[in-house]
């Protein structure tokens, strides 16, 4: 099983969309997929309204997800760490015990060569167009991610 973790800072906007559009490109009996954030605001909420009504509108249901914050031991549960902006890159890297730990951080969008801003808007403050947009950043990104991680699980 090859464990992948998406954080941002509240756990409500934008890594609950990168955890169910990742979800949704991999199979359920090799990955499993779960996000988070930096900050203990929203812990134990549903994801934002607007984020529940963006993937519903491309068919994915997110609406069972609860907000939960990042933590030490999630560098020891997950292989991967995917990250929306550098400020959560910051956040998670304060957390690391060791270089290994550091390693397993990466800015999601540096796996999308043709974006030249690596960083995932946060849409908190934004409208449903806000939202839309960091949807289409994240749904590009995670087909190649997806594709990426497929091969290498082979
Ligand atoms: P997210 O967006 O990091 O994409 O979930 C935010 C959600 C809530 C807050 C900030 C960003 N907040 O300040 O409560």
């Amino acid at each position: 099983m090859t464990s992948i973790l998406m954080v941002c800072l509240g756990n409500i906007c934008r890594s609950p969309l990168a955890h169910g559009i990742l979800q949704s490109k991999l199979s359920q009996d090799h990955f499993y997929v779960d996000s988070a954030g930096t900050a203990n605001y929203h812990v134990g909420d549903s994801p934002d309204s607007r984020s529940i009504a963006v993937a519903k509108s491309h068919g994915i249901d997110i609406s069972n997800q609860r907000g939960r914050q990042f933590k030490v031991s999630d560098f020891d549960t997950f292989d991967y760490i995917y990250v929306m902006d550098q400020s959560n890159f910051d956040n998670v890297a304060k957390l690391a015990r060791n270089n290994k730990d550091i390693a397993k951080i990466k800015l999601i969008l540096e796996v999308d060569s043709s974006v030249n801003n690596k960083r995932v808007p946060d849409p908190y403050y934004g409208e449903i167009l806000d939202f839309e947009h960091v949807f289409s950043l994240l749904d590009s990104a995670c087909e190649i991610l997806s594709k990426e991680l497929t091969n290498s699980s082979r």
